[in-house]
């Protein structure tokens, strides 16, 4: 109050200079300084009657979302709520609610099905990937969930935020242990994998925000699968953080060029744009050669619990044709020769030889096999390949000295001392170790029905 007052005498002081001829000019630009025009957003074009109430009813109530659909492609292209909200007569998540401000009947959930009305290709890559099925591989070998070994909560702000929920909806309202949630492999009331969102933010839906590594580093983060990391440490990572803020990353789909629009690649160049002939993928499977984050480093297709549907040396060659668009033949060849020869090291030196002397123990009956993570020595080597294990992978993978080093091999060769010391206690005495009572491990084990 005291400030716009001030102003206002300034104004009024200002016009007595200037002359009366000044004084409608000066009022309006005060005026503009106090209360800056609200944005309007004008519906006209084809959105139907019924699109331009959700707009507007929604444009007062959460503005923010309005104004990032405005700025999108979907916008331009009228796209609207409607294409997107409106509930099927399949939907089983309809908001009873929302038919007291609209009758029309709208469903919160955009699921990748929804997607796919306008988007098969995407939609249908997406869904064979690892990415889109990962609840149901996670449930079939990880020891935390199966064997109940942390709780429910600390899987909901844990696990599922980025593997995702199974989202249940009862009388149309969420159950809020499961949502809201936009993990990877959400489970969708329609029975869809998946969420669009986990990398095009709703309501912008951006490509260049996938583009960046940012949109991935919120996952693939941490100490067991550190690739922003990796990629920051990189010369890559170096020259985007160096230069990024001037390329050109809203190229339209198949159009984003090496050299052209970035000078060095981001995480969606190698594993997913299209690239010269690579074609640009939804599935991340596509261009492994290796499974890197399993305990026994094997071939995609020979992974059990999800063997992949491709040909490791078809999908080497996709990656390195990508490198070949900014390096020579040489150069990339001297790099992956390099990382399979870490790959065979880590097996051969590290893996191998810890996992026998564990299993001998589990032999002996001087470990419990009845639950994993509740021992030391399990807890040691669990962290041999989850952590170390596959940051030395990783790193030498994605041009990371740190992490194939220091953060990788120097901690696998304390890791196997670690493990023979104790090891050798138990064998020696004869007697096995300490079974822990492992905190809040009180985990629901009952697998989803992946089925339905
Ligand atoms: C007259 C006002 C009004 C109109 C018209 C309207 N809404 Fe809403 N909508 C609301 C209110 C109020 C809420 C609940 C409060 C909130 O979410 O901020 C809501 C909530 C929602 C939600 C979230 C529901 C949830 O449970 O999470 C969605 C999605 C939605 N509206 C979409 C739409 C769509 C699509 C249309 C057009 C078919 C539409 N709305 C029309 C007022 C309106
Ligand atoms: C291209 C599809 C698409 C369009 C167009 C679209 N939405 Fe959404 N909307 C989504 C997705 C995806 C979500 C996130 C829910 C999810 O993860 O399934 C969402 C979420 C919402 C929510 C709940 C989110 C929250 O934070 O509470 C509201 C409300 C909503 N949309 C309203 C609207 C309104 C109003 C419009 C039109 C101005 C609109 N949407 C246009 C896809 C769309
Ligand atoms: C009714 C059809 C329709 C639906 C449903 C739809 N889209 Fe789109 N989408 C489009 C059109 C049209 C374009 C613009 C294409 C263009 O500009 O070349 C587009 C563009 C995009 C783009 C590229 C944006 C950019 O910056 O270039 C993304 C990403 C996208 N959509 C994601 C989604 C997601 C995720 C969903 C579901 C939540 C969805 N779309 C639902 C029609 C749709
Ligand atoms: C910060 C996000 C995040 C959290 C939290 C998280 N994960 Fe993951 N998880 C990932 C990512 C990313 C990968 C992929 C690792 C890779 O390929 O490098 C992964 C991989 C896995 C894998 C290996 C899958 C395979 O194909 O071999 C399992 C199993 C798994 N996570 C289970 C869990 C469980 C159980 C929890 C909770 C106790 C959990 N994760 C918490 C992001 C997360
Ligand atoms: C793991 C992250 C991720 C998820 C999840 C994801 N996208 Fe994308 N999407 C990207 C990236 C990265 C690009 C840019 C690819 C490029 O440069 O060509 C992209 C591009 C697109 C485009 C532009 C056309 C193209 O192929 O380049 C559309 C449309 C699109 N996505 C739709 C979807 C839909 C629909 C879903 C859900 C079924 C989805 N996306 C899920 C990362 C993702
Ligand atoms: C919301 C979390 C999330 C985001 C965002 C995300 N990922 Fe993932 N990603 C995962 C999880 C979880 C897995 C593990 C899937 C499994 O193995 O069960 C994974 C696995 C992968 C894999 C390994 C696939 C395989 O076959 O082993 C690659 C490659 C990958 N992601 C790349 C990306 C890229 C590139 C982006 C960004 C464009 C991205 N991810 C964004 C969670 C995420
Ligand atoms: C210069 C290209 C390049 C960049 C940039 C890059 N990657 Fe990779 N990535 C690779 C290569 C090569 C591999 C090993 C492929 C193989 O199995 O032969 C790999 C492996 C992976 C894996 C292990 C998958 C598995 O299960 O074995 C994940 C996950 C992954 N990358 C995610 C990311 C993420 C997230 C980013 C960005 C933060 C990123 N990558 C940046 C080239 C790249
Ligand atoms: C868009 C262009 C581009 C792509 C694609 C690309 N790189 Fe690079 N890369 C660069 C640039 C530029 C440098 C910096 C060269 C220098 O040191 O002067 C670089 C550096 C490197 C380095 C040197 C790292 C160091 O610290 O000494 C390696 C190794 C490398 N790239 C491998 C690869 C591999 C393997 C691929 C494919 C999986 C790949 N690059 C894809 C542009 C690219």
């Amino acid at each position: 109050m005291t400030t716009s007052g001030r102003s206002s005498y300034c104004a009024i002081a200002w016009a007595f200079v200037v002359g009366l001829a000044g004084v409608a000019a000066v009022a309006k630009e005060t005026s503009q300084v106090e209360l800056p025009p609200p944005k309007e957003y004008r519906i006209i074009r084809t959105i139907p009657e019924e699109a331009q109430r959700c707009i507007s009813c929604h444009a007062t109530l959460n503005g923010g979302m309005v104004a990032d659909w405005a700025a999108s492609r979907h916008a331009h292209a009228n796209v609207s709520c409607l294409d997107c909200h409106r509930a099927g007569p399949a939907d089983t998540d309809k908001s009873i609610g929302h038919l007291e401000y609209d009758k029309t009947s709208i469903t919160t959930i955009v699921s990748p099905k929804d997607c796919s009305r306008c988007h098969p290709g995407e939609a249908a890559q997406y869904a064979r990937s690892k990415h889109a099925n990962t609840l149901e591989l996670i449930w079939k070998i990880d020891p935390w969930l199966n064997h109940g070994m942390n709780s429910d909560i600390e899987r909901q702000t844990g696990c599922y935020h980025c593997h995702g929920s199974v989202v249940t909806v009862e009388n149309g309202q969420f159950d809020s242990s499961t949502w809201p949630n936009v993990g990877v492999g959400r489970i969708n009331p329609d029975g869809s994998r998946g969420s669009c969102s986990s990398c095009h933010t709703r309501h912008k839906f951006s490509l260049a925000e996938a583009r960046k590594p940012e949109a991935c580093g919120q996952c693939h983060l941490g100490p067991d699968h550190p690739q922003i990391e990796i990629f920051n440490e990189s010369k890559h990572g170096a020259i985007y953080h160096a230069e990024g803020d001037s390329w050109n990353w809203n190229a339209a789909p198949g159009t984003w060029t090496p050299g052209v629009d970035y000078r060095a690649p981001t995480c969606s160049v190698c594993h997913m744009s299209g690239v010269n002939d690579v074609a640009a993928t939804h599935d991340v499977t596509e261009r492994m050669a290796w499974e890197t984050q399993a305990p026994l480093t094997v071939r995609p297709s020979q992974f059990k619990p999800w063997p992949a549907g491709t040909n490791w040396q078809e999908e080497r060659e996709k990656m390195e044709k990508i490198c070949k668009a900014c390096h020579s033949e040489n150069w990339t060849r001297g790099h992956f020769t390099r990382f399979d020869a870490t790959i065979v090291s880590y097996n051969d030196n590290y893996f191998k030889p810890m996992k026998k002397l564990i299993d001998e123990l589990y032999e002996k009956k001087l470990l419990d096999k009845r639950k994993n993570l509740d021992e030391k020595l399990e807890i040691e080597m669990y962290e041999l390949w989850h952590h170390e294990g596959r940051r030395a992978r990783f790193g030498a993978a994605m041009m990371a000295p740190d992490y194939a080093w220091w953060h990788g091999f120097y901690e696998l060769k304390k890791r196997c001392m670690e493990i023979e010391e104790q090891a050798e206690k138990l064998l020696d005495s004869g007697k096995p170790g300490k079974v822990f009572e492992v905190r809040a491990a009180d985990g629901d084990t009952t697998k989803p029905d992946f089925n339905k």
